[in-house]
Formats: C-alpha cells, structure tokens, sequence
C-alpha cells in the first residue's frame, strides 16, 4: 500500500491538533483513504519549544527549502498563520506540485485570489475547511452539497472567543479581560487576539464565505466591521432583563445593491436559535432556494476540533492522489456582484 509523506508548517495549538489526530487516526487511515500517511517534516522557529510535542522530534525544522525541494513530500499543511511567509511557502508548494491544506483564513481573506489562480493553474488542491468555523464543515457543503442552490444568505456566529467572552460575561458575571485570558489559554484565540475581539477574524470569515456562496471576489476590506470590545457587562445585563442575548453576528447576504456583508454585535431575542450557541461554539444558517434553511453548528475554535477539519482535507488530498482526481478546487470563474456601501 501506497504511503503519502506530508509536511506541517506551525506546530501551534492547531499543529499539535492535526498531530495527535491523525496519530489516534494511525490504523484507520489506511481503511478510509487507501494509503497511509507519513508526517515526514515539521517546520517551526524554535524547534527547542516543539521537541517535547513530538515523539520524534528529529522530524522538527526550520528550514522550508528541506520541504519545499523534497520530492517525496506531496502534501503541505499550512497551519503556522499569518501572511508571510505563509503565503510564498503555499505559492511555492502548488508550484512544485504538492497539495495544500491551510487554515489560514488571513491569508485567504485577502489573498484568496492568488493561491486559487495558482491551484488552478497547477491543478493542485488546496483545501481550507478549517478556515471557517473550526471544525465545523462548512466549506466543502457551500462548494459541493448545496452546489445545487442558488444561495441567497450565509449568515451566523463565526468566531468562537468573541462567543466564549460574551457567555462568560453574561452567564458567569465575568470580566472582559478575564474571559479573553481564559479564551487565550484555551487555544481558541489568535495569536493576536485584537483580531478577535475587534471582529477581524469574523469579517476574514465572512469574506470567505460570501465568496464561496456567491461565487463573487469578497474580500476582508469589503466587510463593514464592528467587534465586541464597545460592549458592557451593563449592556449584557439590561439586553438580558429585555429577554435578549448580545452576539456577534456574521451576514453576507444578496440585496437589490449587491452583496451586503458584515460583522457586528446584535440583540437577538433569548428564543433564538442563535441565542442557544454558547462558549467557544459557533453556529452557520445558509438559506438556498432549493433546500431553505440550513444550519451547521459545533465547535469553532481549539486545538482537536480545528485538527479534525485540517485532517479532513488532508484525507481528502490523499484520496484524491490515489484516485486521480485532484486540483478539483481550482474553478475561478467568479462573477462581478457589487458591494452594498454600509454606512457607519
Ligand atoms: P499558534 O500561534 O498556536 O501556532 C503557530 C505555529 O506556527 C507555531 O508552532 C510557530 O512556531 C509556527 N510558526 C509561526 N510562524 C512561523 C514561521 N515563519 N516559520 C516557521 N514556523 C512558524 O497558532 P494556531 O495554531 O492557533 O493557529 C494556526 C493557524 O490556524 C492560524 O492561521 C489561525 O488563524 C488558524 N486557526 C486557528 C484556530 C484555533 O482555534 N487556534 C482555528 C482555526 C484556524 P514557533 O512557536 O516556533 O514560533
Ligand atoms: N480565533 C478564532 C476563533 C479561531 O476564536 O474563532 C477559529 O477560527
């Protein structure tokens, strides 16, 4: 049996994730992708740090040449962040005909354009299901179960510190500040949490998603952006006595003056559906003409249920080398839909 060799780039919270995923995964791999699979190379800064995650730690590096150049490495998993050298790495790997997976969302916020050209130009895949939503699948039902639709609203809780925060605040009677530490802590915020809590993360998301649903160019500087860090315990506590809940509310919809896309907080009534999606959980309402409403929800952010998303798409890269059928991703015949102007 043919035996896939991948390489992991960041060895973080959703690194270590994907590392003891797809260990416990060992022996089933095999039964549900028709290869085994082989972490050959791992690239961090300090391999120091990252030795005492590994059970061998002579796998660690911090050189991407040894990666890029080796031929048996067919899959690079991007999970380090930010957009250099994140995105030349990604550039560079499609170039030389490796599949890549990556949960960068920053980069695919503003620079999705690119690595898509380039997947489609070398026919490589490049799968980011983690991007959006943690670990719920979310990506791949918007590009292939629900292809049949035409998807008029994707909207929804996307960002699972800002929702631990504002539950602990209203359930606990925490602190802001010591909601996001223990967020911090947890793995579900960024390395800079101001991307969090201003709701950069979010609109990073909500682009994705509007340019997936609409098949249009959404790009992070289109979402109009608000994030939670205005909001008081005062404001949690009078919205509750009203029989309301704050939450920080992602909405990419069509509008008779084009695609209207933006992340703020909102009173919803208690009642809601959303109102019930608590602590780091996120939650994604899709409505398309055929099917009507959908909604996908789980676990947003951390280390296994971010892991289980990156190894989906790993599995599914393996799949499709061994039966022929990769780059299936790289469709770029995008349409011009304006942006509705929102006003402050
Ligand atoms: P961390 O900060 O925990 O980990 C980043 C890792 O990448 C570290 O091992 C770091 O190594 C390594 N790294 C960073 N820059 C470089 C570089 N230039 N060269 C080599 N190694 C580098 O991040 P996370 O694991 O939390 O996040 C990783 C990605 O996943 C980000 O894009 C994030 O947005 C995304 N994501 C995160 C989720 C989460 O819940 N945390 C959920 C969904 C997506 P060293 O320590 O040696 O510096
Ligand atoms: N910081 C992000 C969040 C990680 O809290 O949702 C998952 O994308």
């Amino acid at each position: 049996m043919e035996t896939v060799k991948i390489a992991l780039l960041g060895l973080g919270t959703v690194g270590t994730g994907v590392y003891k995923v797809l260990k416990a995964q060992q022996e089933e791999i095999p039964h549900k992708v028709g290869a085994k699979i082989q972490l050959k190379k791992v690239l961090v800064r300090n391999t120091e740090k990252a030795s005492r995650k590994l059970d061998d730690p002579s796998i660690l590096m911090t050189e991407w040449k040894s990666i890029l150049e080796d031929p048996e490495i067919s899959i690079v998993v991007e999970v380090m962040g930010g957009i250099e050298p994140a995105r030349r790495y990604i550039l560079d790997a499609l170039h030389a005909g490796k599949s890549v997976v990556t949960a960068n969302k920053d980069l695919l916020a503003s620079h999705g354009k690119e690595l898509m050209d380039a997947a489609a130009e070398t026919k490589s895949d490049l799968l980011f299901e983690a991007a959006v939503a943690g670990g719920i699948p979310i990506i791949r039902p918007l590009k292939e179960c629900l292809a049949g639709n035409h998807i008029s609203e994707v909207m929804g809780i996307v960002n699972g510190t800002t929702n631990f925060i504002l539950t602990k605040m209203a359930e606990e009677g925490m602190e802001f500040q010591e909601a996001l530490a223990l967020a911090t802590e947890l793995g579900y915020a960024e390395a800079d949490p101001t991307a969090d809590i201003e709701g950069l993360d979010a609109a990073r998301k909500v682009a994705i998603l509007a340019s997936i649903a609409f098949h249009s160019r959404v790009t992070f500087d289109d979402v109009y952006t608000e994030g939670i860090t205005k909001i008081t315990a005062t404001d949690i506590r009078y919205a509750r006595e009203m029989g309301r809940d704050i939450k920080l509310l992602g909405v990419a919809k069509e509008t008779p003056e084009g695609i209207e896309a933006r992340v703020q907080p909102m009173l919803i009534p208690s009642t809601h559906p959303l109102a019930s999606v608590r602590d780091s959980f996120n939650a994604v309402f899709v409505h398309g003409d055929a099917v009507d409403d959908t909604m996908f929800y789980g676990r947003g952010a951390g280390e296994l249920p971010t892991a289980s998303a990156v190894v989906g798409d790993i599995l599914d890269a393996v799949r499709n080398m061994v039966f022929g059928c990769r780059g299936r991703i790289g469709c770029t015949c995008y349409k011009e839909i304006p942006l509705k102007k929102m006003e402050d």
